[in-house]
């Protein structure tokens, strides 16, 4: 297999993004668009990555993090074709170089494929598209016999060039020995005084070299993001995307429209996901779960048969079988339920182990907490973790009932089978099958008359 050496153009401003985040930065179901090339060229196997950086370049280059690439700076963006050049150097002579943009996110790596094998040592080749609405773009000249002679740019078309609707995707194949041959003869005597990249095309030819186009069919998968309307417009289409993926792989939604993902979802059999569910990171749900409306989901696993009612939001989680969680129930980082634990309405678990079959059901905040098998934590009862520098533990042992707006004061455990009353502030730790009360006593007073007040008197007539 031939090497690719991908060169991935990012040096551009965004400026119709109106933004301070380079637009290569900006994101699309969770990704940024220059991740989403990466990830895609990627897929094409044996490949090095050069990305041509420029505005906010320190910024693209720490959001790529741990894969492997190389950065290369374009001081000015003097063009398409200087942006190549800048790559040059790192290239491989015997390999094919191909042409992607920071800012084309959807393309996929079977389009790529076709394209690079569109092209070998002696021809080069170019991703074209018909589109609705060209405008803008670079056009397709076509010859007689239908063989690609030019790309002419928008600026630098004439109105019957104007007319035609197969564009430039901007994404081309190119053995890296003729690129570097036809790079320096770029000139920039066109409307906009750059180094155009699709100048190659008459250079190759002039050369007796062949150029062959390779065609997507997609718009959408070859359009690149100027502003924030067509990011929007690219999120719709991937998340439909997605959406269709699942559906035809078993997964019920009930409204594709009103579903997102933004990472990657494993499923088991029969999952129901209701409308605008956010699924970010990487979501296991096993068979049969059921997710309610308006949940988020961020890296978590949710075991077979677990219900996750409307409104909860569930993050860095580990969720056994046959659980029950929310509505409005928030489960926070590092928290690890058993099966059929339950969490209901207005209850938030932090960084917490949670026993098989047991229930903190209403208005509970449950923080560096263990708990057994078989607890029940009444409505309102909060865990006391944090003394404003500390965290402290909670530990409840199988089978312990604590009684409703409880306060347990940590460091503090509660043994198994201890009963705790309600309303307690529990401050010390409770043995094997105690009951504990900490609140105040009650007084009842007999034939207590309440204050009434004093009506204000006419004053008298003399
Ligand atoms: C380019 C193509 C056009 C094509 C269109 C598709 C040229 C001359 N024109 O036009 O035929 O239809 O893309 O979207 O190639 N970039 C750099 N450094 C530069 C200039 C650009 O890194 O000096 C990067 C940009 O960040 C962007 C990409 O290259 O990712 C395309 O640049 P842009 O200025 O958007 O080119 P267009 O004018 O849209
Ligand atoms: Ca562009």
């Amino acid at each position: 297999m031939q090497t690719i050496n991908v060169v991935v153009l990012a040096a551009g401003k965004g400026t119709r993004m109106y933004s301070a985040l380079p637009k290569v930065l900006h994101k699309l179901a969770g990704r940024s668009l220059l991740q989403h090339v990466l990830d895609t060229a990627a897929q094409l196997g044996n490949t090095t990555t050069q990305i041509v950086i420029g505005h906010g370049a320190e910024q693209v280059q720490e959001s790529v993090g741990t894969q492997k690439v190389n950065f290369v700076l374009q001081d000015k963006q003097l063009g398409t074709a200087h942006a190549v050049h800048q790559a040059l150097p790192h290239l491989d002579q015997q390999a094919m170089a191909l042409v992607l943009y920071g800012d084309v996110p959807l393309v996929q790596s079977s389009t790529l494929e076709k394209l690079v094998n569109a092209a070998d040592q002696n021809s080069m080749a170019v991703l074209t598209c018909t589109v609705a609405n060209p405008a803008g773009l670079g056009r397709i000249v076509r010859d007689d016999k239908g063989d690609i002679c030019a790309i002419v740019e928008d600026k630098d078309a004439t109105a019957a060039q104007k007319a035609i609707r197969e564009i430039n995707t901007g994404m081309m194949a190119i053995p890296v020995q003729r690129l570097q041959q036809w790079l320096p003869r770029i000139k920039t005597n066109n409307a906009q005084g750059e180094y155009y990249l699709t100048d190659i095309v008459e250079l190759a030819l002039a050369d007796g070299c062949r150029v062959n186009t390779s065609v997507c069919e997609d718009e959408l998968e070859v359009a690149g993001i100027n502003n924030r309307l067509q990011l929007a417009e690219l999120e719709r289409h991937y998340q439909q995307r997605e959406a269709k993926k699942l559906l035809l792989a078993g997964v019920t939604l009930r409204d594709p429209d009103r579903f997102d993902l933004r990472g990657k979802l494993t499923v088991g059999q029969d999952v129901e996901i209701d409308i605008n569910v956010i699924l970010t990171g990487e979501v296991t749900l096993g068979s049969n779960v059921r997710i309610g409306a308006n949940c988020e989901l961020k890296n978590c696993q949710v075991g077979n048969g677990t219900i996750i009612a409307a409104n909860s939001v569930i993050e860095e989680a580990v969720i056994g079988k046959d659980c029950s969680i929310g509505p409005f129930a928030r489960i926070r980082p590092g928290t690890e339920m058993a099966d059929e634990a339950r969490v209901g309405n207005f209850v938030e678990i932090k960084k917490s182990k949670i026993g098989r079959h047991s229930k903190v059901n209403h208005l509970s905040y449950i923080g560096d907490s263990e708990l057994g098998v078989d607890v029940n934590i009444g409505a309102g009862t909060i865990t006391c973790n944090y003394d404003g520098v500390n965290k402290f533990k909670t530990v409840l042992g199988d089978n312990v009932f604590i009684g409703s707006n409880t306060a347990l004061v940590a460091p503090v455990t509660v043994a198994s089978g201890a009963t705790v009353g309600a309303g307690s502030v529990i401050t010390r730790d409770v043995a094997e099958k105690q009951l504990a009360i900490a609140r105040g006593r009650q007084s009842n007073f007999d034939g207590w008359v309440r204050p009434h007040k004093v009506t204000k008197q006419e004053p008298k007539q003399s």
